[in-house]
């Protein structure tokens, strides 16, 4: 009987010891250091949401732009350093992330009730649940137990991160990589329900959608009239717009809006455009319950996104704990 388990035993020894880094990722993981780490978080959100309600789109997307990067290590927290150029600065990310600040004022509050305790990573996670469910969306529960990276990287951010030009094929290719399926996709981008986002990032589809020198027929033209106006083809292409009608409330009003032809960035509209995506997009325009449903499974997948490097708890979001000093200041301090 042994020896017919033997091979059995030897194959689970070794699956644990490949999946160990994962295994401590759990619901409770503060229960003991840190009780009020989640309700603390909460408070952060509410009150950042209360001062600008686009505090909760703009928090959630960190989740996304964080998790896809070397998965959930908070490396787009860091600030650039002389030695190291962040993701910050990625073509993504520059002049367009915003609530830095929202993060570290739930990391000044942590530190005060638990110093050095929870990391800046689930944080993040914690505050993107929060966004979603203090906007009307739904909530869940959140595993918690990730590191903090040590550095950040401009050009992994840049080699991973989405164009709003990207097509359904090309996206539904790149979840994949991350093992999310065409539903997570789907799912996924229904977080454009809150939010808004450049006219530098439609200015192109509306005047010359892929160097056609036209716009994108996609787009239902009263709606392409009203981002004409928005967005002129010279105008300032930092001026914002809704990424759906209703851009406050998280809601299934993002799909609906898609099969009107009424999708802000070509990487939503193209949703409804691909036969492959669009079931999705009209299942979620019809179903709420199963939109929220398929979200929460989606965040969690993305959440799981693991870092194989080494982290540590930082006590300030935007930096690494004993930051080593520049070389040339090392230098002059020596002398
Ligand atoms: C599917 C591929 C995706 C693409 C190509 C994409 C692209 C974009 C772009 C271009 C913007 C506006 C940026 C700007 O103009 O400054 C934006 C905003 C936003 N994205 Fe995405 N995104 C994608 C998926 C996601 C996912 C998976 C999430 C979260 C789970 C997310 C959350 C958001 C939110 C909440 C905003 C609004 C932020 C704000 O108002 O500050 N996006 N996205
Ligand atoms: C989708 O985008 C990719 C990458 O930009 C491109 O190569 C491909 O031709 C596009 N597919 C369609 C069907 O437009
Ligand atoms: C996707 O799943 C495969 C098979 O389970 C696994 O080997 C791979 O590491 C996963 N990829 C990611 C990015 O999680
Ligand atoms: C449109 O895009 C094409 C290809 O990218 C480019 O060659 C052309 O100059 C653009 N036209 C205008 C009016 O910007
Ligand atoms: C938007 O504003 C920033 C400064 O806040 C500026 O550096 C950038 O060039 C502007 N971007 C566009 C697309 O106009």
């Amino acid at each position: 009987m042994l020896t017919l388990l033997l091979p059995f035993l030897l194959h689970m020894t070794t699956a644990v010891a490949a999946t160990a880094s994962w295994s401590h990722l759990q619901p409770d993981f503060y229960s003991e250091t840190c009780p009020e780490a989640e309700s603390t978080v909460r408070e952060v959100i509410k009150e950042a949401m209360i001062r600008e309600p686009r505090n909760a789109a703009s928090v959630m997307r960190l989740q996304f732009h964080d998790c896809f990067v070397n998965g959930c290590d908070a490396s787009l927290l860091l600030d650039d350093t002389p030695n190291m150029i962040g993701e910050k600065l990625a073509l993504s990310n520059i002049n367009s992330l915003r609530s830095f600040e929202v993060i570290d004022e739930a990391k000044e509050a942590l530190e005060k009730k638990c110093p050095e305790t929870v990391s800046c990573a689930d944080i993040v996670i914690m505050a993107a649940r929060d966004a979603v469910a203090l906007s009307g969306g739904p909530d869940w529960e959140v595993k918690l137990g990730r590191k903090d990276s040590l550095t950040a990287s401009q050009v992994e951010s840049d080699n991973i991160m989405p164009s709003p030009r990207a097509n359904a094929s090309y996206l539904i290719n790149l979840f994949d990589k991350f093992n999310l399926s065409v539903k997570d996709l789907v799912a996924l981008s229904g977080s454009h329900s809150i939010g808004k986002a450049r006219c530098f990032s439609v200015v192109y589809r509306l005047y010359n959608q892929s160097g056609s020198g036209r716009p994108d027929p996609a787009m239902e033209p009263s709606f392409r009239e009203r981002l004409n106006k928005l967005c002129p083809r010279d105008g300032d292409q930092n001026v914002t717009g809704d990424l759906d009608s209703t851009p406050t409330v998280f809601d299934n009003q993002y799909f609906k809006d898609l099969v009107l032809g009424r999708g802000f960035l070509n990487s939503d509209q193209t949703l409804y455009t691909f036969a492959a995506t669009r079931k999705w997009v009209v299942k979620f325009s019809e179903d709420e319950v199963g939109f929220f449903d398929a979200f929460v499974e989606g965040m969690l997948k993305l959440g799981d996104l693991r870092s194989g490097r080494p982290g540590e708890i930082r006590s300030n979001c935007r930096v690494v704990n004993n930051l080593p000093l520049h070389p040339a200041r090392a230098m002059a301090l020596a002398y």
